[in-house]
Parts: C-alpha cells; sequence; structure tokens
C-alpha cells in the first residue's frame, strides 16, 4: 500500500507536476490535499498544454483516479469550468471525485478576499483574490458550507440565510463596493452546481482506504509550499492552508504510518509570489535574466515571481518539518551562463549567525544572508542525461545542495520535457528513507 507524498520544499512553484507525471505510470490515485485554485499547474502532454487549478493532474492519465480531498477549498465554478475545458479536449473526467467534506469557496469569499487585501493595501498579503482565506477562516469558525450542502437544498438555503445578512455587514464595514449578496441568488447558483457534480461529490477518504488496502499506490500531491505553510511558513506572510507531508494526512484522509515515501521538489533557485520577507531575493539583472529564462510568471495571476539564490537555511527546516526521503532538483539549466552562483548557508540576525529557520517573519525580515559562492558554468544543460553529462561545476552545486539537504537528490530537470532529465539515483522514487 505505498502512499507517496510529492511536497514543494520552496515557495511553491516548484514544478510538482513533472514530479507527478514522472510518478505517474507507478500511481493509480492522485490526490490534493490542501489549497484551492490559489494553485496553479501546467502539464505539457505531446503538442498539448493543460492548465489546471483545481483538478488533480492525473486527470490525463487514463488509469489514474483523481481525488480532490476534504483538506482542499473548492470553488465549484472553477471546478465545473475546468471539467467542461478538459471534456471539450477529449479529456474522461469521469474517475474525477470531490470530498463531500471539503468546504465551499462562495462568491463572498472571493469578495472578502479582494476587499482586505485593498483594505490593507501595501501591507497586504499579495493572495490571489481567490477567496482561500476567507473559505479557510469559515471553515475553521464552523459556519462554511460544504460540498455536500450543494445536495441539499433545505440545509443550504438555512446555513445561507444564517450567514449572508453577516457577510454582507462584514463586506460593507470593510469597503467592498459591489452589491449585497443575495440569498436567493446564491442558493440557485450553489443548487445549479450541486446538480452538476453530484455524480462526483463522494467519500473520498473511504475511497482512497479501501484502495490502499487493495495494495493501489496513491500519489498525495501538495499545492503550494512548505514556507508557505500556515504554521511552517513565514506568518503572516502564508496561505491558509499545510501544504507540508503532515497535510496529506489531515487533507487526504490518511493516518501517518500509511506514508511510505516523501518527495520533496525544489528549484536550484528560489521564487516567491506576493509579499513577505525574503532574504536572498535579486532585485538585479541576475535576477531579471534568471526569471525570464525559467519563465517566472505566476499559473494562476501571472505575475512575475521575485527570484532569488537558493536558501539552505529553510532547506534544512523543510527536509526535517516533511520528513523528506528523497528531492528532485528542477531548473539547474536555468543557472547556466551565470558566472558565480551563490548559496545561502545561514543567515546574520543581530550579529549573530543563525542556521535555523527563524519563527517568525520579523526575524526573517532581519536576516541578512550569509553566502557560499560557486563557479557558474557557460554551458546549456538540456541535453544532459547522465551525470557525466553535467559540467564539474554543475556537478560540485548539485553536491552541495545534497549535503546541505542531509537527503539525496535522485533527479535533476534540466528542462521542461520528461525527457529533460538527470537521474543521480536509480532507487526507486517512492521508495521511503533508506
Ligand atoms: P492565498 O493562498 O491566495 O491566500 O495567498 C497567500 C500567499 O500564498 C500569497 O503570497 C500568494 O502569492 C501565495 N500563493 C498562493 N498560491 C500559490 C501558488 O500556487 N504558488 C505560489 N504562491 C502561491
Amino acid at each position: 500500500m505505498p502512499a507517496t507524498v510529492i511536497v514543494g520544499l520552496q515557495w511553491g512553484d516548484e514544478g510538482k507536476g513533472k514530479a507527478t507525471d514522472f510518478l505517474s505510470e507507478q500511481v493509480r490515485w492522485v490526490v490534493r490535499y490542501q489549497g484551492g485554485d490559489n494553485a496553479g499547474h501546467t502539464i505539457v502532454l505531446g503538442t498539448e498544454v493543460f492548465k489546471l487549478h483545481l483538478v488533480p493532474s492525473g486527470v490525463l492519465y487514463p488509469h489514474i483516479v483523481p481525488l480532490i480531498g476534504p483538506g482542499v477549498v473548492v470553488n465549484p465554478a472553477t471546478l465545473i469550468g475546468e471539467l467542461d475545458g478538459l471534456a471539450a479536449r477529449g479529456v474522461d473526467t469521469s474517475r474525477v471525485r470531490v470530498s463531500h467534506a471539503c468546504h465551499v469557496i462562495m462568491p463572498y469569499h472571493v469578495a472578502e478576499d479582494r476587499a482586505s487585501e485593498a483594505r490593507l493595501g501595501r501591507a497586504g498579503i499579495g493572495t490571489t483574490h481567490r477567496g482561500i482565506g476567507p473559505a479557510y477562516a469559515d471553515r475553521a469558525s464552523r459556519v462554511g458550507l460544504r460540498m455536500e450542502d450543494l445536495l441539499d437544498e433545505t440545509a443550504l438555503r438555512r446555513k445561507l440565510e444564517r450567514l449572508v445578512p453577516d457577510k454582507n455587514a462584514w463586506l460593507a464595514q470593510i469597503g467592498d463596493e459591489g452589491r449585497p449578496f443575495a440569498v436567493e441568488a446564491l442558493v440557485e447558483s450553489a443548487l445549479s452546481w450541486g446538480v452538476r457534480l453530484r455524480e462526483q461529490i463522494a467519500d473520498t477518504t473511504t475511497l482512497i482506504q479501501d484502495a490502499l488496502r487493495a495494495g493501489d499506490h496513491a500519489l498525495f500531491e501538495g499545492a503550494q509550499g512548505t514556507l508557505l505553510d500556515l504554521d511552517h511558513g513565514s506568518y503572516p506572510f502564508v496561505t491558509s492552508s499545510s501544504p507540508v507531508a503532515g497535510g496529506a494526512c489531515t487533507g487526504g484522509g490518511i493516518g501517518p504510518l500509511q506514508v511510505t515515501a516523501v518527495i520533496g521538489i525544489m528549484k536550484a533557485y528560489t521564487t516567491r509570489v506576493g509579499a513577505g520577507p525574503y532574504p536572498t531575493e535579486l532585485l538585479d539583472e541576475i535576477g531579471e535574466g534568471i526569471a525570464m529564462r525559467g519563465h517566472e510568471f505566476g499559473t494562476t495571476t501571472g505575475r512575475r515571481r521575485r527570484v532569488g539564490w537558493f536558501d539552505a537555511v529553510p532547506l534544512r527546516y523543510a527536509v526535517d518539518v516533511n520528513s523528506v526521503s528523497s528531492i528532485i532538483l528542477n531548473k539547474l539549466d536555468i543557472l547556466s551562463g551565470i558566472d558565480e552562483i551563490r548559496l545561502c548557508v545561514a543567515y546574520e540576525i543581530n550579529g549573530r549567525r543563525v542556521e535555523r529557520w527563524p519563527a517568525s517573519a520579523e526575524e526573517v525580515a532581519r536576516a541578512k544572508p550569509i553566502y557560499e559562492t560557486f563557479p557558474g558554468w557557460p554551458e546549456e544543460l538540456h541535453a544532459a542525461r547522465t551525470p557525466d553529462d553535467l559540467p564539474p561545476n554543475a556537478r560540485a552545486y548539485v553536491g552541495a545542495l545534497a549535503a546541505l539537504a542531509g537527503v539525496p537528490i535522485t533527479l535533476v530537470s534540466v528542462g521542461p520535457e520528461r525527457t529533460q532529465t538527470v537521474i543521480l539515483d536509480d532507487r526507486p522514487l517512492a521508495a521511503g528513507r533508506g
């Protein structure tokens, strides 16, 4: 009953989709366990490009059952749009299941997200404006709607009649300029979503437990990354869910002892979207060059990502809190042509050397990076397939990253295509800690 978790070790956008693609042949189930349509992954299959926000990427493989676990917040309009868009391109979406317990992102959540970010102005978090935070807040306050409510008109109307006046009052108070939400219009939309998704809403926890008992391999696909985790990131500049591997248990419906491997995904440099402290940020032409060569623009918002040198301080933390068993390193090719590559190994905070990821955003904001430098390499890496194909300087850089992480780097990606991959360690990807 292998259960492999794929988790981002940085601020998201590490290229988790390519790892899922690599494992797809071994896997029967792919489960999203947290986040919502703030995530975005682009999958290139032959000549076709698919951009998905909610439907797990496993949908493109006919042998895989894609599940949206109870830890995900679902905007039903987005989900229906994606299912219809995929079906129009000939993809069979009938296997997709969404947990009855997923909380629903309602239009008032999107309005709340926009209004509160606008009110905060420059002090805002830089959210994706998808209503993620407000939907998770209602879940924690136990006033949210769940997918199962879309199938029960009486419960739906009762809950909305209680909640909507409060939402309208709050939205007016925080400066939302839209019209107040009307209960009946919301009930009507929600019921129509329920009619469309009725066949898809299921108890995904039972499905995944039965699958594991039958010996199937399931992949739990994290969205965002460890440094955006509500508990482990630089709060408040985080998302409102648990991207860490533990989130796969609570949000995917498995127990900790059912996880057999945790694959951490990271890029050879760092990027971040939205606000928040970023010690190794590059505000010069080197950063601009990496952003352009690496196409560092958000899939969901189109925003240019902030770019920086690799930071090993949060890496060590991420390896620990996720109990990472192996790492896939992406986008090494993007660093070609840089004369000298920097790697942050510690911070200086208030005159002291710090090697542990600080718990607070204030401390991270005061951190000055302490770098080790590595000679770069001029060669393009796209054609490399074995470790010997990599220039010695590139090998030395990868070796330093693996030593700092303390776990093996098994694959190094040198281009977007599946074949543009260097295999460093041919143990099965889904093997646990040895
Ligand atoms: P939210 O998840 O929309 O509330 O945004 C909170 C923070 O997480 C912001 O800094 C976003 O830019 C960031 N964020 C959310 N989703 C992603 C993602 O998929 N990749 C990278 N950053 C993300």
